[in-house]
């Protein structure tokens, strides 16, 4: 079957195939799902609900976007792979599960990153930021098309919570690092690691970043000044995530200037970094 047979989104139950540790509090699990793994996209996401077989606790399912697609010998995508934090209630939910159980999870939802650009794109991720890049550079970097490189720029607070660098190398994406304790990588903000590399006079046709609010209008401020093409993807906290509750939204500038709330579980959630008032 091929992916464009797929439509969605889904509301399934999906069997865990995996759940491991990747770095410190931070685990992979992998879903049998092929109807989600073959229509999500780069930049979206699912819904998980984490609670065991039968239980409401947490009642609300948690966002997590798309951190790759595991295809069979055939080619044809059979589960996919998302990546997380743990930092509350949902995600520690999360890393009790156990290979064989199944979750209720909805997706895929979002409008995800847009086409390849025509030249190098540079991601920038602050802590578990990294996940939608995996997917994205795979699809980026398809041979014969427009972008030639891609480049991660990868923060976090300290070496031991840097997650799945290896996938990105075997993906062909460069990473470069930037950590807050200066245990790995330049000792500082990720965002110093593209204005060094803006002040040597690189160009990237395309700049894509998601992480910390903080991060992303830093991220915003830097790609304006140098009038440089943006896209972010925000994390806000969801609740229904396709629509209906409004917990999702953000303050986004309109064509005329003003500022209007948008969803980010449908508008979003990747904007224009330029269109996003941040506070
Ligand atoms: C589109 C999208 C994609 C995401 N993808 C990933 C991913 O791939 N991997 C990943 O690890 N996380 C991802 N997140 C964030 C993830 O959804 C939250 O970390 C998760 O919902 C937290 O749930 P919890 O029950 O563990 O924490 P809770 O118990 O709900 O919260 C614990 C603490 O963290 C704070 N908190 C919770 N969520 C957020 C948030 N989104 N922003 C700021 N503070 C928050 C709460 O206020 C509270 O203080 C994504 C979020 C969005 C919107
Ligand atoms: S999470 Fe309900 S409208 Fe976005």
């Amino acid at each position: 079957m091929s992916g464009t047979d797929f439509q969605g989104p889904f509301h399934r139950c999906a069997t865990i195939v995996e759940n491991v540790p990747v770095a410190r509090e931070t685990y992979r699990i992998r879903l049998a799902d092929p109807a989600i793994a073959g229509s999500i996209r780069p930049g979206q996401f699912v819904m998980i609900r984490p609670g065991g077989d039968g239980s409401d606790d947490p009642l609300l399912g948690r966002p997590l976007a798309l951190y790759d697609v595991v295809r069979d010998a055939s080619g044809a995508p059979v589960a996919f792979d998302v990546v997380y934090l743990v930092i509350g209630r949902g995600t520690s939910a999360l890393s009790r599960r156990r290979a064989g159980e199944s979750l209720s999870i909805w997706g895929p939802l979002g409008n995800g990153f847009g086409r390849a650009p025509e030249g190098p794109a540079v991601f920038v991720a602050g802590g578990i930021g990294q996940t939608p890049f995996l997917a994205l550079g795979r699809d980026w970097l398809q041979p014969g098309g427009p972008c030639p490189s891609a480049t991660l720029l990868y923060g976090v607070r300290s070496a031991d919570l840097l997650a799945g660098v290896d996938d990105f190398h075997a993906a062909g994406v460069h990473v470069e690092i930037a950590t807050d304790d200066g245990s790995a990588g330049h000792h500082g903000f990720v965002t110093d690691l593209l204005a060094r590399r803006l002040d040597r006079g690189e160009r990237p046709a395309k700049v894509v970043g998601c992480g910390p609010p903080a991060m992303l209008a830093a991220l915003a401020r830097l790609t304006e000044r140098h009038g440089l093409d943006c896209d972010v993807s925000l994390e806000n906290h969801m609740a229904c995530g396709f629509g209906a509750c409004f917990s999702c939204v953000a303050p986004i500038r309109q064509p005329d200037g003003s500022a209007d709330l948008r969803r980010v579980c449908v508008e979003g959630p990747v904007f224009p970094a330029r269109g996003v008032v941040w506070s």
